[in-house]
């Protein structure tokens, strides 16, 4: 075995003494590879902010399809204590449709703490709440073919929930709008502010 070691030893410095030549022609493609490599290095960063915006925009071309799913909703959740717990809608422009689920967490009966989400222009606000308020119970305290309504749910009690899908056209993108409840009483805790918002 030693001999073998030897020998291969041997012929490993034999071609090492006489490569001479033909390790310089070894090293140089070897060091073409590396000086290609940190060519290939900076292209790859340049070849990735190139496909980076392409990827980015890929997905934004997507997203709004995605939104629509994922993003057009959102859900508000109210209680026995008259309260929404958000404040604020923001719709993204791609958004076709928007659809708000209203969950009711506490016990009461919608007769006693019934909730609803109605969308109007701030400026339609009082005259929808005061007609909805003579309208009663029966038609969700919201008058029945109100065309200053954008959208409502229905009203709901404890334990309940409900939805609306409504078309985002239907509100101007610098409008002031607003989501209450109109169960009477309730709009001064039960409001916020809904607008188109990217
Ligand atoms: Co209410």
């Amino acid at each position: 075995m030693k001999i073998y070691l030897g020998l291969i030893t041997a012929a490993a410095l034999t071609l090492a003494a006489c490569g001479g030549e033909s390790k310089t022609a070894e090293t140089a493609p070897a060091q073409q590879p590396a000086a290609s490599a940190p060519v290939a290095a900076s292209v790859a960063p340049a070849a990735a902010e190139s496909s980076a915006p392409a990827a980015s925009e890929a997905a934004s071309a997507v997203a709004p399809a995605a939104a629509a799913s994922a993003e057009c909703t959102t859900v508000i959740t109210s209680d026995d204590a008259m309260k929404f717990d958000i404040k604020e809608i923001g719709i993204k422009s791609g958004c076709a449709q928007y659809t708000i689920t209203l969950k009711h967490a506490g016990k009461m009966p919608a007769a006693a703490m019934g909730h609803n989400i109605v969308i109007t222009k701030t400026a339609d606000k009082d005259g929808v709440l005061a007609d909805g308020a003579t309208a009663g119970i029966a038609t969700d305290y919201v008058k029945e073919g109100d065309e200053r309504v954008v959208a409502h749910t229905k009203l709901i009690g404890g334990g309940e929930e409900t939805s609306v899908t409504f078309d985002t056209a239907k509100l101007a993108k610098d409008g002031a709008y607003e989501f209450f409840c109109s169960f009477p009483g309730h709009y001064a805790m039960m409001n916020g502010k809904i607008k188109i918002a990217d």
